[in-house]
């Protein structure tokens, strides 16, 4: 038998070329590229040789008997939010975050819950050792969780102990990138190991109905490492963010067989591992001044994550820049839709903004993905540039189009409920849907345009100097 032809394959997109290159031609990447052996065996482990003939696809309608299963529930509220009401007995849940943020934390916390339960919960991780699993459970105050702890990199080995006939309910999996699968020759962590491994462990999940839940490193542009397949092979892709400098953690489900996405969850950093904060809709504005006035250059957000509303402090800061090319830096924001709101309020509103150095910065590490905070970062740049603070208790949301006009956006009443809520009295928000629709103690201006803010700005602006 000839020997299987080496592939060579891109390390960040999984694109498999005939010979090896500096560059990707599928995604672009350089220096991707890595020789790997061609599978000896069929992926993930599928038996060889299955028969061709034999009883053939028996189809089922829609409204078989298919007992509803029950979820396996944590008691971490945050959790199960984030999973859509728990864990499925079966299904496959991936974690990504950068290092350090706390991936094995929060899955050694969850790992322990389960236990107390009394589901039986397997704990395996391929970075550390017993010791320091057992050093971290003394710290999160659960040592008396009865959780299978191993550490071990070998699929092989793991399968065999999960392969029996009463498999645990859950296992945890520390992480993807450290396994290996014997029967493929490249190192763990490219992109064939990932994906074997993962098939591996994801198949025997669904045979034999644990819940597997997998924790899997970002690269540097903060994607899950390895080929983007891995998020389609899961049921469940979470990624945990935040700033390292921060304390606040958000749990955000990007895709989710069995619940809704862009849910979060929102846990607290402590020394006693993370704590849920079970109410997190003013966790991210920052203190402020007495009579609830702004520092101009803030604005807050009246956003929805998931389905919760959170208000959001949204700083910019406009100055004279010393550079050729004037900087332009955002933590928590897109940097493209910072340049489109830039851009919107050049040429639509006669800003000038050339020349000038931009930062703008979501307050508490949180990242906002929502286009409902164009007209939140609009108002907070434009209170920069004119040095004339956003009126007090005030919330904005609303997007901006191109040719700057602002449009509705989703749940408005539910965002303005939340203002309402927390002491907030007025909005500027686009056009309301419906007609008619007043949220109680909530005083909210129509923004048609941009320019119309502009001009609201202008106005207090020249009321101040005026007077
Ligand atoms: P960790 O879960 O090891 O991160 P990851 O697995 O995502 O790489 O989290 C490590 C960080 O969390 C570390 O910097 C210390 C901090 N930490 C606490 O602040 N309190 C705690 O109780 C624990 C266990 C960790
Ligand atoms: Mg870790």
């Amino acid at each position: 038998m000839a020997l299987p032809a080496p592939r060579h394959v891109c390390q960040e997109c999984g694109a498999v070329h005939r010979k090896w290159a500096g560059k990707c031609d599928a995604c672009g990447a350089w220096n991707a590229i890595v020789e790997e052996a061609a599978r000896a065996k069929a992926p993930g482990g599928l038996k060889p040789g299955r028969k061709t003939r034999g009883p053939s696809l028996a189809f089922e309608g829609l409204q078989g008997a298919s007992a509803d299963v029950a979820r396996l529930q944590t008691g971490i509220a945050e959790f199960d939010r984030v999973t859509g009401g728990g864990l499925v007995p079966g299904s496959a849940i991936l974690v990504g975050g950068d290092p350090g943020i706390g991936k094995s934390t929060v899955l050694l916390q969850v790992a322990g819950a389960l236990a107390k339960r009394g589901i039986a919960t397997a704990y395996i991780s391929g970075e550390e050792a017993i010791d320091q699993i057992r050093m971290r459970a003394r710290r999160l105050r659960i040592l008396d969780a009865p959780i299978m702890l191993a550490a071990a990199t070998d699929v092989g080995e793991i399968a065999g102990a999960l392969d029996v006939h009463e498999p645990p309910g859950a296992v945890v999996v520390d992480s993807i990138q450290t396994l290996h699968v014997d029967s493929l020759e490249s190192a763990p962590g490219t992109v064939s190991q990932v994906r074997g491994s993962a098939q591996e462990l994801i198949r025997l999940a669904k045979a034999r109905g644990f819940c597997l839940l997998l924790v899997g490193h970002v690269t540097k542009e903060g994607l899950i490492a390895g080929p983007k397949v891995l998020e389609h092979m899961v049921d469940t892709v979470l990624y945990f963010e935040g700033e390292r400098g921060h304390q606040f953690r958000i749990l955000r489900a990007v895709k989710n067989r069995f619940g809704p996405s862009d849910e979060i969850g929102v846990f607290e950093m402590t020394d006693g591992g993370l704590m849920e904060v079970p109410n997190p809709s003013a966790l991210f504005l920052s203190d402020k001044q007495d009579d609830g006035s702004l520092v101009s250059g803030a604005a807050v957000f009246a956003g929805i994550e998931g389905t919760r509303p959170l208000l959001v402090e949204i700083q910019a800061l406009v100055g004279p820049s010393a550079f050729s090319t004037p900087r332009r830096a955002v933590v928590g924001w897109d940097s493209a839709r910072l340049a489109m709101v830039l851009a919107v309020l050049e040429a639509r509103c006669g800003l000038s903004l050339a020349g000038r150095d931009v930062y703008l910065n979501v307050a508490g590490g949180l990242r906002v993905a929502e286009p409902a905070a164009d007209l939140a970062v609009a108002a907070a740049l434009i209170s920069s540039v004119l040095d004339q603070p956003v009126t007090e208790h005030t919330v904005v949301f609303g997007e901006i189009g191109l040719g700057g006009e602002v449009r509705a956006v989703g749940q408005q009443e539910t965002r303005l409920k939340e203002a309402a809520k927390l002491g907030f009295i007025r909005a500027l928000a686009p056009k309301q849907r419906k007609d008619g629709m007043r949220v109680a103690g909530i005083e909210a201006r129509e923004i048609k345009r941009l320019a119309d803010l502009v001009a609201l700005f202008e106005n207090a602006a020249g009321r101040k100097r005026g007077s």
